[in-house]
């Protein structure tokens, strides 16, 4: 069945990632429009999470719809063994969109293809985190100025990391240089360095993070993701492997902005806070305005 779904970064072009983000820019000058009223808006979170849900009902509540859902599945009746199947054929007679956060990878599309309900991926597995994406492709721009040739570092869980999967796919309209930090055992996936590959988009890759990045306009940090381990003495072994600490900023690019799809744990020293190239906090605080935009286009609506 064919929708107005948000599952994969992919699925949605140049001009379609370009008018989000316009829309969004729109919401942060004016965040209150009820232009859902009537709607219902269901979050179904199989997975853990505060900035995506609490901003994507955040952003629901702002433009004037209801909110239905569960933030635990152990509340719902997939604790007794109900399929994803029939979650989502129910739900979908109750809401006008559907945003889910699912541990396996795919459960996003496998729903989208039994319900003609618009369904937003929240995030699948170690696979994609599309609204996460549009909001840092938002922040990208906003402290760049553009999207265009920029020198984008991705320090830590390569492996695991659905932000930076999301992130590859959607800068590839962008041509972008990227440089992939990792320890062995976190690398970047090959299929998305074949990805790059296949695409003409240039890409390093090292296992050193100290005075690797005096070229970067965008360090993009991520947690190890304790979670997608099956062997948590392997998790054990890289947990502590980077952390950047302020004195690791000296020699950086004025531009250059630190981002981070938070959670944080250890990557980032709490003295880079301060620093003024840190922009975490205003990152997530985008994710409200970039994730009305979404709403409002699965929706089929506009300002
Ligand atoms: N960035 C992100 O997905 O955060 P949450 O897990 O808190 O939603």
């Amino acid at each position: 069945m064919k929708s107005n779904s948000l599952v994969s970064i992919s699925d949605y072009g140049k001009e379609e990632i370009l008018e989000i983000l316009d829309l969004a820019a729109k919401f942060e000058a004016n965040p209150n429009q009820k232009i859902l009223d009537g709607k219902i808006v269901a979050t179904l979170f199989f997975e853990p999470s505060t900035r995506t849900r609490l901003s994507f009902e955040t952003a629901a509540n702002r433009l004037g719809a209801r909110i239905i859902g569960f933030s635990d599945a152990a509340t719902s009746s997939s604790s007794k063994g109900e399929t994803l199947n029939d979650t989502i054929k129910i739900v979908s007679n109750y809401a006008d969109v559907i945003v889910m956060r699912h541990f396996i990878e795919g459960a996003a599309r496998y729903a989208s293809e039994i319900t003609q309900t618009p369904i937003v991926n929240a995030g699948d597995g170690a696979n994609q985190h599309p609204s996460q994406t549009l909001l840092d492709l938002y922040s990208i721009r906003k402290t760049q100025g553009r999207l265009d040739n920029l020198n984008i570092y991705m320090v830590g869980d390569l492996k695991y990391g659905r932000t930076v999967h999301s992130l590859i796919h959607a800068m590839y309209h962008f041509n972008p240089t990227f440089h992939f930090i990792a320890p062995d055992e976190l690398k970047m996936p090959e299929e998305y360095k074949q990805f790059c590959r296949q695409h003409n988009i240039k890409y390093t890759e090292s296992t050193e993070l100290e005075g690797h990045f005096d070229d970067a306009d965008i360090l993009y940090m991520t947690r190890v993701q304790r979670e997608r381990f099956q062997d948590l003495m392997e998790y054990e072994r890289v947990k502590d492997v980077y952390c950047l600490r302020n004195s690791m900023l000296d020699n950086t690019k004025p531009n250059l902005r630190i981002l981070h799809p938070l959670p944080r744990v250890n990557e980032i020293d709490m003295d880079v806070d301060s620093n003024e190239k840190a922009y975490y906090f205003q990152q997530a605080q985008n994710g409200l305005y970039v994730r009305q935009a979404i709403l409002t286009k699965v929706l089929g609506l506009n300002l």
